[in-house]
């Protein structure tokens, strides 16, 4: 199975939004051809409707099956109400074979800051309970600090009972988005894997425009990031949640992962 982690997207008519490199990233997802897409927020800049619109007409020429949570600029201005009229629930549980994929909205209106709450961490309970070979849980704001993306802010307000619920739960797999660089950590059982910006032009040093495409092959987690720009492929991660065996490239440029 073959998952492909996009993020922070950025449909604007302003300066966030590049047209090109977003159909070059497309060109190349599209080349994947992956099980699932994962979207964990920031489709617009200001949440307005004429984002949302462009937002939707752009992600139409991505194919493949679609799962997306809002990020905190989607419900800028109101936008939260219009999040769910283009692009679905904003917070789900789906159930496909035998994958269960959890999607939460972490924004709160006209906030940078993300949180769940409560009945989110329900929800979280409710799709573990479920008990399928796999569990992915999804959201906007990341969990855990992101190297290279400067100063920490906006980390999930309740992240230590977050990150509780999804550890004692062996949640293997958590994707989000928000900082704009690619990262994967394993904390425990769990990897966290962080997506960059597809399409934004604020991109940070030069780790520029990248997705994540995730495999799952012989009970191993392999997270591979697409650098759109350069069309090159790079694997960060390989990891086996049976036997806990992680071999991460991010803190060891050496190391090559096959
Ligand atoms: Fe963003
Ligand atoms: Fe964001």
């Amino acid at each position: 199975m073959r998952i492909a982690h996009i993020s922070d997207i950025h449909a604007n008519y302003g300066s966030d939004f590049n047209n090109s490199t977003f159909e070059k990233a497309v060109k190349l997802l599209n080349g994947f051809e992956a099980d699932l897409i994962f979207i964990s927020g920031d489709l617009t800049t200001d949440g307005l409707l004429r984002e949302y619109e462009f937002a939707s007409e752009r992600l139409s020429i991505i194919k493949g099956k679609k799962a997306i949570v809002p990020g905190n600029h989607d419900e800028k201005n109101l936008g939260y109400k219009l999040f769910p009229e283009f692009f679905g629930n904003t917070d789900f549980i789906r159930y496909d074979g035998n994958l269960t994929v959890i999607g939460l909205a972490t924004s709160e209106p006209d906030k940078a800051d993300g949180r769940l709450g409560r009945n989110r961490h329900r929800l979280i309970k409710r799709g573990i309970e479920k008990k399928k070979d796999l569990t992915i849980i999804g959201f906007h704001h990341h969990l855990v600090p992101i190297p290279n993306s400067g100063r920490e802010h906006n980390i999930i307000e309740d992240a230590g009972e977050t990150l509780d619920i999804i550890l004692r739960n062996n949640v293997p797999l958590v994707l989000m988005g928000h900082r704009h660089v690619p990262y994967a950590v394993k904390i425990h059982n769990t990897l966290l894997v962080n997506a960059g910006t597809f399409s934004c032009n604020r991109t940070r040093a030069h780790f520029g425009n990248t997705f994540n495409i995730i495999d799952f092959k012989n009970n191993t987690i392999i997270v591979t990031v697409i650098d759109v720009e350069k069309g090159k492929q790079e694997k960060m991660v390989k990891y086996n949640p049976l036997d806990g065996c992680y071999i991460n490239r991010y803190y060891n440029e050496e190391k090559k992962i096959d």
